[in-house]
């Protein structure tokens, strides 16, 4: 269970998020979704523990990771996967996938591996081929790989439908959706509101650093910001 209590988060002297709460629960889907430059991704960099909180609280299954530092968050098992994806392009991808899983440790690696291409056999298709040279939706699959060969139980995904087409996007997303069936908790950090709210179960939506609205889909479906702003009027989330 991860739970962020009143935080602040910025960069240096500048506040982009005041006063942010928001919690995810074990085997949790919850999405946080807002227009660009709302905040989201600042949010994430508090969470992993790349900016500080200057004010507020992080807690980690009961435990105060506030000032913990990004190394040892990861170590208790929360990942990331980066807006952008940040695959080491001139590496493939079995190296990318070894070099992340070996940051993790050192036991089992090819065990970790193996599941990261039961998940997406798309990557053991491609697993001598340079990560650069792999298509959008590909790359995306890697850098989820690269975060699941660490054995998290919190993923953070920032902008996992960004650039790519609906078809693709809706396919990983499905992925992620039973990955958090599985037990894993996972925050979608997401533009998309309509994809946020087919794979997850309840979420946040964050408008200039502050949550202006949370709840279950169907509450925020219900909601006239969400139709209005997010869903264009296209009714039923599907
Ligand atoms: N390194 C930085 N230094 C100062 N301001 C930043 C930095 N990175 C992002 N910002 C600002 O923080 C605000 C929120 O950005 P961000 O968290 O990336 O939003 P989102 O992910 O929702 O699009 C924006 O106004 C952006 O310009
Ligand atoms: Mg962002």
């Amino acid at each position: 269970m991860l739970e962020l209590t009143h935080g602040r988060i910025g960069y240096g002297p500048i506040t982009i998020v005041e006063d942010l709460s928001i919690s995810v629960g074990e085997g949790e889907a919850v999405f946080l979704i807002g227009p660009n430059g709302a905040g989201k991704s600042t949010t994430l960099r508090g969470i992993v523990g790349l900016n500080p909180l200057t004010r507020g609280t992080l807690t980690w299954d009961g435990r105060d990771v506030t000032r913990l530092p990004a190394h040892q968050r990861a170590r208790l098992g929360i990942a990331a996967v980066p807006e952008g994806r940040h695959v080491f392009p001139q590496l493939t991808v079995v190296e990318n996938l070894e070099v992340a899983a070996r940051v993790a440790s050192h036991a089992g690696v090819k065990e970790r591996i193996d599941d990261a291409f039961d998940l997406f056999p798309r990557l053991a298709q491609r697993r001598g081929h340079l990560a650069g040279l792999l298509s959008g939706g590909e790359q995306q699959m890697l850098a989820i790989g690269r975060a699941l060969v660490q054995r998290p139980r919190l993923l953070i995904i920032d902008e996992l439908s960004l650039g790519l087409a609906p078809v693709i996007y809706q396919q990983v997303g499905d992925t992620v959706r039973e990955l958090a069936g599985s037990g894993l908790s996972v925050l979608l950090v997401e533009q998309n509101a309509r994809l946020a709210m087919r794979i997850c179960s309840r979420g946040y939506l964050l408008s200039n650093g502050a949550i202006v609205l949370e709840g279950t889909v169907a509450e925020l479906e219900a909601t006239a910001e969400m139709r209005d702003l997010y869903l264009g009027g296209l009714g039923k989330v599907g």
